[in-house]
């Protein structure tokens, strides 16, 4: 509570704003109709709030603008590399940095050399693109977070923790073809959930009895740090950089996107202690991405990274972006939508299952409840079920685990205005969900179906 008042403020004032531009609803019905039901099809002009991601649409700041005019375009060497390797290492100090243009490019270069037929790979829960990447080279990807993880109504915590038990059992069974464990901090696919530090150290001895390595896909490390600073018991008067350190010095390495919690419009890399693995890691980066002091950036987006990295571990910007999120998350919970609790770091998930009981995972009731936002208030969030995970790669179908909808929040975006609005819209969707009709899908990719498919809604 600083200055000994209760209310959180933006720890920033507005420089540079963009226009938001109004539809009516008769206008949206016909968008999303063309866009064959598929938010990540509309043409963002149309979309009134965004809430698809919060993967590069942040907002940078001053010194981050001013970082990117220090860029420098130098083929090999450049400082901005150096500028970047230091910012990243002074959180997460691992021997190699490899620089890559978003996370999924570090995860198909890791992958490509770990990963192959025959293999499995563990994670709390495997983020799509994460799952995606493993399965493309022939390996399997499993889930292994703790049951609580799964149930959107359970409190606990850290629900973002690895089931240690099960992870050992998979472990005791196979160690032989687990090339590498991964927890995802915080847990995006399972609500925006944090990993305790108790729960990595539990991980880490597994991997060190059945010597494996352990990777972070640490995309959101900064919430998750402050969630632990928060919540773990001990920690609370430890400075946020010290706990993403102690996080760091539990892992073999890291894959990591630029676009989360460094605040930075795109950039990514991967990280690790291994030498002779970090050379294969880098031939393949050489082939596809760009030199080891590049890797698919421009000069100046390294430098907005490693500015970025300065500001995501500030305390009052931390407390003031989970205290948003909350703070949407608190107003829905009041309003008797069922949200995915306690509320995430970046998101809040809405349990498009239990809203829409009448509608069966197979009919998609996320999709459902997704397109009804939009409809009714020009809000675009994204569903996190069976669209995105229902399918296998032998292209057979079974519910997801969870049907949610997240509404993702982009940092430093959208003011308090913004959230009461999008909770007016949510709140009068929900009082009308008995009525959300389910969809099929009448147009598909093998893979990563959720972001090109076409659907229909179903009759009645
Ligand atoms: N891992 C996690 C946990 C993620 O959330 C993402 C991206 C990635 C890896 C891949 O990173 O986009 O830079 O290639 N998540 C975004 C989202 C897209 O909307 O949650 P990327």
């Amino acid at each position: 509570m600083p200055y000994g008042f209760r209310t959180i403020i933006e720890p920033f004032r507005i420089h540079s704003v963009e226009p938001l531009r109004f539809l009516t609803e008769d206008e949206r019905r016909a968008k999303i109709r063309e866009a064959g039901y598929n938010l990540f099809r509309l043409h963002a002009d149309d979309v009134l709030i965004d809430l698809l991601t919060d993967s590069g649409t942040g907002a940078m700041s001053r010194d981050q603008w001013a970082a990117i005019q220090h860029g420098d375009e130098s083929y090999a060497g450049s400082p901005s590399w150096y500028t970047f390797l230091e910012a990243v290492q002074e959180l997460f100090p691992f021997p190699h940095v490899i620089p890559t243009h978003q996370g999924r490019a570090a995860e198909r270069i890791l992958f490509g050399v770990l990963g192959g037929p025959g293999k499995v790979v563990p994670n709390n829960t495997h983020f799509d693109t994460t799952r995606a990447n493993v399965e493309f080279t022939g390996a399997e990807a499993v889930d292994l977070v703790i049951p609580e993880g799964l149930e959107p109504q359970a409190i606990h915590p850290f629900k973002g923790n690895m089931d240690l038990a099960r992870l050992e059992r998979l472990l005791a069974d196979r160690a032989g073809e687990v090339p590498v464990v991964f927890v995802t901090i915080t847990n995006n696919s399972g609500g925006g959930q944090p990993v305790s530090l108790e729960n990595l150290r539990g991980v880490r001895d597994l991997c060190d009895r059945f010597g494996v390595p352990l990777f972070l896909d640490a995309c959101r490390f900064a919430e998750n740090a402050w969630f632990i600073k928060l919540r773990e018991p001990g920690q609370a008067d430890r400075a946020i950089p010290d706990i993403v350190r102690e996080i760091a010095g539990l892992a073999d390495g890291m894959t990591m996107s630029a676009k989360k919690d460094p605040l930075a419009n795109i950039g990514g890399w991967l990280a690790m202690r291994d030498d002779a693995l970090a050379e294969r890691c880098r031939n393949l980066l050489i082939l596809t991405e760009g030199y080891v002091t590049y890797g698919g950036l421009a000069g100046r987006d390294l430098e907005a990274i490693a500015q970025g990295l300065r500001e995501c571990v500030d305390e009052h910007y931390l407390r003031y972006r989970v205290r948003s999120t909350e703070y949407l998350a608190d107003a829905l919970d009041r309003a008797g939508v069922p949200i995915v609790k306690p509320a995430g770091g970046h998101a809040v998930y809405l349990d498009a299952r239990a809203l829409l009981p009448h509608v069966p995972p197979l009919s998609y009731p996320g999709q459902s409840l997704a397109v009804a936002l939009y409809e009714a208030g020009g809000i675009r969030g994204v569903e996190i079920g069976t669209v995105m995970f229902g399918r296998h790669p032998d292209g057979t179908e079974e519910p997801a685990a969870m049907d949610l909808v997240r509404l993702a929040i982009p940092r430093r975006t959208y003011t308090q205005s913004h959230v009461d609005y999008v909770i007016e819209v949510v709140t009068a969707v929900a009082e009308r969900a008995s009525e959300l009709r389910g969809y099929r899908i009448v147009e598909q990719p093998l893979q990563l179906r959720h972001f090109t498919a076409r659907f229909e809604p179903m009759e009645g």
